[in-house]
């Protein structure tokens, strides 16, 4: 197994909180862009409280929405309008409440034949929204990839066990069959994709993630678990953004893995 990236674990005292840090920090790195901003948001229930608030002044009316561009960091294969659809929720929570330009918002096109042919058309629009065929440690993809926490350790669509996990080239690939609820297929980015970034931001909350969470931060490459959301890494820094409801009990905010 890969060794481990440093990573920062910062922990908000509640849900609130947790959401008011993931809008500060996602705004720092739209500030930072040179130009345009791209940032890759994730679904699950996670960054609902987060897309409320963007909605919300005084990031309405701040925020440079007009040279942000949006993308998802996995889908279930459901239409747009779907209530299971990740960035359908998204649209509804933030994105349509705001003046975000509609050619800034790249979803997953999930009404065609399959998952896989909807992985191809995003691989596509992935590399011409980036100029390039090629990942490029020197030149990420995007400025910040949000990731969420599965109960079973899977962020993205990217569950335990199976091949999506050993991805090297492809950018996105289709998955036919979920490891948890939802039980729908899926497209999900690859982890070279995600790690494409200046920033890739965990952001996990409430006491229910909080077994799962000490799994995977204690690193223990020994047991016989697959977490993938502990195999993630990013060009860039590497954040767990948690609430105390989900924090390990010995855990305290700081540095957590040295490389
Ligand atoms: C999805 C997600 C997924 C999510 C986790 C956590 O489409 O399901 O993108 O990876 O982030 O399942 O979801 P919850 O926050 O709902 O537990």
């Amino acid at each position: 197994m890969a060794s481990r990236q440093k990573s920062e674990l910062i922990i908000a005292t509640d849900a609130q909180a947790l959401a008011q840090a993931a809008a500060e920090r996602l705004l720092a790195r739209i500030r930072q862009a040179e130009a345009r901003a791209a940032i890759c948001l994730t679904g699950g229930s996670g960054p609902a409280q987060l897309y409320r608030l963007l909605a919300t002044e005084p990031y309405r009316s701040s925020a440079p929405w007009e040279r942000v561009h949006w993308f998802m960091g996995d889908d279930r294969f459901v239409p747009i309008d779907d209530p299971l659809s990740n960035m359908g929720t998204a649209r509804r929570l933030f994105l349509d409440l705001v003046p975000a330009p509609p050619r800034n918002i790249h979803p997953i096109e999930t009404e065609t034949t399959s998952p896989d042919a909807a992985a191809r058309a995003y691989e596509t629009e992935l590399k011409r929204f980036h100029g390039a065929d090629r990942l490029d440690p020197g030149r990420p993809l995007f400025d910040l990839v949000l990731m969420g926490l599965g109960d079973d350790g899977h962020t993205a669509s990217l569950f335990p066990h199976a091949a999506a996990l050993d991805e090297r080239e492809r950018w996105v690939v289709g998955v036919k069959e979920a490891g948890l609820e939802p039980f729908l297929p899926r497209v999900t980015l690859t982890f070279p994709a995600l790690a494409s970034t200046r920033e890739m931001l965990f952001l996990v909350g409430g006491h229910d993630k909080r077994q799962i969470l000490t799994r995977v931060l204690s690193g223990d490459d020994l047991s016989e678990e697959d977490l993938p959301a502990g195999r993630a890494r990013s060009n860039g820094d590497l954040i767990w953004l948690v609430d105390r409801a989900a924090a390990p009990e010995d855990r305290h905010a700081g540095s957590l893995v040295e490389d």
